[in-house]
């Protein structure tokens, strides 16, 4: 593995990368992506293998102009073409009906592909220095182990993928993450399109644009531990995590504080209680969505590293504004079932 910083050689080391059928793990202004040649299926296996992810998953495949996304697909419909007009380059991946070019490694076995042109620079260089030597588009998801936590720095991936990657693949290094969470994803292929995955670019600016179907009821503020398969290991730090309402922050840190050995507690809210006790860490949360989604990912990584028995998370409000922090807080949230109730 090569981790290279960011500029115009590497940048064209990793396309030649690329087209060899190898793995380039690269930033965009959401996450970290690893990326594959979408069109090269084995080299797309190995996407699954590094990541130990089930092959049905698919992938996002991410071009570098309007005219190579719609290359990709059977049917661009008008609702494809307002939202990619206003939001590409940018942290929106639309679902669209899949050309015959796209391998079933990719989408799954499914009809549709996802599809997303992002807005990073060095994203943009390596998109288009691929394009010109190879097939221009590229699968990628988070750069991360299956269920962890997604990377907002090259080391970041680097660490979550340690030997997984081999001798050609390459890591390209232009640091944090603008964004910081990953892209909105709109199914276009039903009319009015629908969100399936909340993300960096916020529904409010998607409805400015065009109807969309109805967001389904907001979720209780608190997501009590859930083991829906679908979330359950998502997202998550290796550091138990609980998601716990402002009103109930001070008798929740007042329980673990009272334990005969209380763990060390990381506390990480909008407001700082009173403590007198080296056992627990306060850190001020962002009070806006857009930095607080910036620093998500970073914060859990480096918590992780530093031994923390527990972190209690404020959760956020129930505002739309917050809708896709509040998401991937209450997936990192739900991994750890109830066998952590206090
Ligand atoms: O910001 C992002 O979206 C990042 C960067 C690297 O682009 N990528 C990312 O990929 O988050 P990943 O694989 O971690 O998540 C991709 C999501 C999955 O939930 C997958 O099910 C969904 O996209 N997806 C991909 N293709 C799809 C399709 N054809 N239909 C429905 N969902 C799809
Ligand atoms: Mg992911």
């Amino acid at each position: 593995m090569r981790l290279l910083k960011s500029n115009p050689a590497a940048v064209h080391e990793a396309a030649e990368a690329l087209r060899a059928g190898q793995l380039v793990a690269f930033p965009t202004e959401t996450v970290y992506g690893l990326g594959a040649d979408a069109l090269n299926p084995r080299a797309v296996e190995r996407i699954f293998r590094a990541k130990g992810r089930p092959s049905s998953h698919p992938l996002i495949v991410h071009v570098a102009s309007l005219a190579a996304a719609k290359a990709l697909t059977a049917e661009w419909p008008d609702s494809a073409q307002a939202l990619a007009t206003a939001f590409w380059p940018g942290p929106l991946t639309l679902v669209l009906r899949r050309a015959d070019s796209v391998p079933d490694a990719v989408t799954g076995g499914q009809d549709t592909v996802g599809l997303r042109w992002p807005a990073q620079p060095t994203a943009q260089a390596l998109l288009a220095a691929f394009a010109a030597v190879g097939s221009g588009a590229v699968a990628a998801p988070s750069a991360n182990r299956f269920g962890g936590v997604s990377p907002t720095l090259a080391e970041h991936v680097q660490s979550s993928l340690e030997g997984r990657l081999q001798e050609g693949d390459v890591i390209l290094d232009d640091g944090s993450c603008d964004v910081g969470i990953e892209s909105t994803i709109v199914d276009c292929t039903v009319d009015p399109p629908r969100v399936l995955r909340p993300g960096g670019l916020p529904r409010e600016a998607l409805s400015a644009v065009l109807r969309l179907a109805e967001a389904e009821a907001p979720e209780p503020s608190l997501p009590a531990p859930r083991v829906s398969g679908s979330l359950a290991s998502h997202y998550a730090p290796r550091t138990p995590l609980r998601l716990v309402a402002e009103a109930d922050l001070p008798a929740e840190l007042a329980h673990w504080m009272s334990q005969p050995q209380p763990p060390k507690v990381l506390c990480w809210a909008r407001r700082l209680l009173p403590s007198h006790t080296p056992q627990l860490t306060q850190v001020l949360m962002p009070k806006t969505p857009q930095a607080l989604a910036q620093q998500l990912y970073a914060r859990l990584h480096a918590w992780d590293r530093e031994g923390f028995d527990l972190l209690v998370i404020e959760c956020p409000p129930r505002e739309q504004a917050w809708e896709a922090v509040r998401d991937r807080l209450a997936r990192a949230a739900s991994a750890d079932g109830e066998s952590r109730t206090p």
